[in-house]
């Protein structure tokens, strides 16, 4: 039995890596999907044969209560809440690496519950693995609990600042290590491992509670990382190779994701984990507006239905005002009418558009867009001055001419679509106000720019309307 398992857990590592691989495209996500699910069935499967399972009752009904819950989430949790479910879930990955961690050491203890000195040989690895899963499983969990508030608006979502920030941390997470290595050597101690526990939770708590909200996305995606290296670890405590595997996989996807990330907003990972752009006090907040440079040229519905009677080439730049708005169904009414009119229609998708990776892809894709009209910047950012008309809508930072020529911007180097360089461009949102970044946007002012205000959804449906009637 043991080799069937060993084997089954190979094929289903095998079914992650192509699942992660079909993952990183629009057009063969849904597949990856469904390989990944695939792998994850056979992997539970399989490990209700080992030997080591005695009883089959708390694994149902905790199968009954977790599916419940996540088809819940699933269906109720609407998109603009992604980021936040996304946070809880890798915070119940770490909680249950640190449980798992916790509950090996209780059972090889022969100390437990009460400590009757009986020697105790805890091997060198296993120790290991056992204060690392407790360290990072402590952090990811609370550290996903504070990001999930913050973004959930149930903690303050500001930056907040205590005094020996740094220095806090530090002093904590050596204790960590040195209780640590106490207990590799001495391994009989109880106390010092629910310590070394209690610790790693305060620790989580404290290095994402600085964090800016705005900025929590990124962190998501890096505690993300740390749950898989928490499950890694658990691996090795359990001597369980699939978990080992997947969480590795888990592990690296994460950090890379959070490495792009931060380099589609030209910020280095440090300055997001310590509150960058958030400590200027803007970001995350998003109140401020923009400060009067010239005039701004509005125009509205029916104007705007004339203007694009008589063009041949429009691409569409969506951003999270869009996902905000839930008007990417009416953006696709939109594609679908001006296509009948023979305008070629695309749309250019920025890498940190919205506030989640492929954020537009995915709420495009729902609104069955087809994959082949969405391109990335790097495939349509030329294409920009031979176009006739773009249509911004809800973005703001990602379409900023700042980022390319003002060194003293924060997104001063962060790669733009170049907007300005169509003939027009026309820019949904419901004001002047600044969006993530918190700076202004000298687009707005731009000869070439047209304002067309209002919430994104009303505004799309308004414009198909005056197309239709022309
Ligand atoms: P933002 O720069 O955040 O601008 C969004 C704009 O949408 C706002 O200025 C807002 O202006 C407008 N808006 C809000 N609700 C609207 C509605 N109902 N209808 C129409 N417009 C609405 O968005 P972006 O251009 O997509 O840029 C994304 C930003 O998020 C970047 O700075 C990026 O670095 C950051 N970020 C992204 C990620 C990922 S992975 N995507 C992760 C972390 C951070 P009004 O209030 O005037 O309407």
């Amino acid at each position: 039995m043991r080799i069937v398992i060993e084997i089954t857990y190979l094929v289903s590592s095998i079914f992650f890596i192509f699942g992660i691989k079909y993952l990183g495209s629009p057009k063969t996500a849904r597949k990856g999907n469904l390989f990944a699910s695939i792998g994850m069935l056979m992997a539970i499967v399989i490990t209700l044969f080992d030997q080591h399972v005695l009883t089959f009752e708390w694994i149902i009904i905790g199968v009954i209560i977790g599916s419940t819950v996540g088809v819940i989430l699933a269906v109720k949790v609407p998109m603009t809440g992604m980021p936040q479910m996304v946070g809880m879930l890798n915070g119940f990955g770490g909680g249950a690496s640190t449980l798992v961690a916790l509950a090996e050491y209780h059972r090889i203890n022969p100390n437990y519950p009460v400590d009757l000195g009986l020697p105790f040989n805890l091997p060198i690895d296993q120790g290991i693995a056992i204060i690392l899963s407790l360290l990072i499983g402590g952090v990811t969990f609370t550290g996903s609990m504070i990001a999930f508030g913050k973004l959930q608006g149930l903690v303050t979502g500001r930056v907040v600042k205590y005094p020996l920030q740094h220095p806090l941390n530090l002093i904590l997470l050596l204790a960590i290590i040195a209780g640590g290595i106490y207990i590799v050597i001495n391994p009989g101690s109880i106390s010092l491992v629910v310590i070394i526990t209690f610790v790693s939770l305060l620790l989580g708590v404290l290095l994402v509670l600085p964090i800016g909200g705005a900025d929590m996305p990124v962190a998501i995606s890096l505690l993300n990382s740390y749950s898989g290296i928490a499950g890694s670890t658990t691996g090795f405590v359990l001597g369980n190779n699939e978990l080992i595997i997947a969480g590795a996989l888990v592990g690296a996807s994460g950090i890379i994701l959070t490495l792009i990330m931060c380099r589609g907003m030209n910020r280095s990972l440090m300055n997001v984990l310590l509150g960058g752009w958030a400590s200027a006090g803007t970001a995350g907040t998003a109140t401020g507006t923009t400060s009067p440079k010239g005039d701004v040229k509005s125009i509205d519905a029916e104007e705007l239905a004339m203007l694009l009677d008589s063009v041949s080439s429009v691409i569409v730049v969506p951003g999270y005002g869009m996902a905000v708005a839930q008007a990417q169904h009416a953006v696709r009414d939109l594609m679908n009418v001006l296509e009948k009119k023979g305008v070629n229609v695309r749309f250019a998708i920025h890498p940190v558009a919205g506030r989640m990776p492929g954020h537009m892809n995915v709420l495009l894709a729902e609104a069955q867009v087809p994959y082949d009209k969405l391109f990335a910047m790097e495939d349509i950012n030329d294409d920009f001055s031979n176009t006739d008309v773009v249509i911004v809508i809800g973005a703001n930072d990602v379409v900023n001419p700042a980022a390319r020529h003002d060194q003293s911007s924060p997104i001063y180097g962060m790669p733009i679509l170049n907007v300005d360089y169509a003939k027009t461009v026309v820019i949904n949102k419901r004001s002047l106000n600044v969006g993530y970044a918190g700076i202004d946007n000298e687009l707005f002012f731009y000869p070439n720019a047209l304002m067309y205000f209002g919430d994104a959804k009303d505004a799309m449906t308004k414009l198909t309307n005056e197309i239709k009637n022309l």
